[in-house]
């Protein structure tokens, strides 16, 4: 039992959902996005808006292909509003527990056919589609972010994912113009897994004082030609998301490299975030 993808849920409009919702939006499907009240629906769907209106502003989106993409999306508080979608992707908080009764909700309203699949960064799959009665019809959808810049889509498939279904799903993505690289479910899949004892091992070094935060930005910047170095990136992606994701997969394997050095939990705890919270490794205005 297949259905064409023509209707996309998307589960919360925060940074990740309202970024994913949009892409969708302007790759021509209809979208669905719940949030858990009207104030964070409204905060979504204005994000979604400054983002439209930031690419029209940039010359990369006609103004009537904006105004289309908006016509294409419908706000909702309910579960119920995914009951005609085919495809539904889970961005709500890193939290296993909250994703796996998201999970069971998504299974009890989504039509038979549906495919779940979460955008989450470091949580197990398997464990989200254990907690369905369609395993083999659930799977990782994790998009970088900001959602509309980034080329990449990691795809995680687990044991219990279906051939079709994962076919179905990469058809998917790569209407949405997205590079497709495809992961196990396992911890850190393939970004994360590189990328975190990077960060780790640079804090590290910077601890014991190899260089400042600046010379080694520069240095990798410069030396390796990556379009930012590890404090920069960290203080882009959370100082508090790195070290959540260190620390989930730490719990599951015990790998050495994944443990967070103290001065990051130090700053996590101090609310240097980065630059969602005004600091992190640098300074940023308002
Ligand atoms: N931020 C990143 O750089 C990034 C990158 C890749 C993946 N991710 C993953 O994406 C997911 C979302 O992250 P984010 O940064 O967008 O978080 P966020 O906090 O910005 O957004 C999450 C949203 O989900 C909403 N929500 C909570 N429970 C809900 C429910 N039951 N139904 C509908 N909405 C609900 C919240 O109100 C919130 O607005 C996480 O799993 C995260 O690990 C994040």
């Amino acid at each position: 039992m297949t259905q064409e993808i023509q209707r996309v849920g998307v589960v919360g409009c925060g940074l990740m959902g309202a970024g994913i919702a949009e892409v969708c939006a302007r790759a021509g499907y209809m979208v669905v996005v719940r949030e858990v009240n009207k104030d964070f629906l409204e905060a979504g769907m204005a994000r979604i808006n400054s983002s439209l209106d930031k690419a029209v502003a940039r010359g990369k989106l006609p103004a009537a292909s904006r105004d289309q993409a908006r016509a294409r999306i419908i706000g909702a508080t309910d579960m119920g509003a995914f009951s005609g979608c085919d495809l539904i992707v889970e961005a709500a908080p890193e939290n296993l527990a909250l994703k796996r009764k998201i999970f069971a909700e998504l299974d009890a309203v989504a039509p038979a056919y549906a495919i779940l699949a979460s955008n989450t960064s470091s949580l197990a799959v398997t464990e989200m589609a254990a907690a369905t009665r369609r395993p083999a019809q659930v799977l990782g959808l994790h998009f970088m972010q900001p959602v509309p810049v980034m080329p990449l889509l990691e795809m995680v498939r687990t044991f219990l994912t279906g051939e079709e279904v994962f076919q179905r799903a990469r058809a998917f993505g790569e209407s949405l113009g997205k590079t497709i690289v495809v992961s196990k479910d396992t911890p850190g899949f393939i970004v994360n897994l590189l990328l975190i004892p990077y960060l780790l091992h640079a804090i590290e070094a910077l601890e014991k004082g190899v260089a400042t935060q600046e010379d080694f930005d520069t240095a990798i910047k410069l030396g390796l030609n990556h379009p930012m170095g590890p404090f920069t990136l960290l203080d882009f992606v959370g100082l508090d998301t790195a070290l959540f994701i260190a620390d989930a997969v730490f719990e599951e394997t015990r790998d050495p490299r994944f443990a967070a050095p103290p001065l990051l939990r130090r700053m996590v705890s101090a609310g240097y975030l980065g630059k969602k919270s005004g600091r992190g490794f640098y300074e940023y205005g308002k």
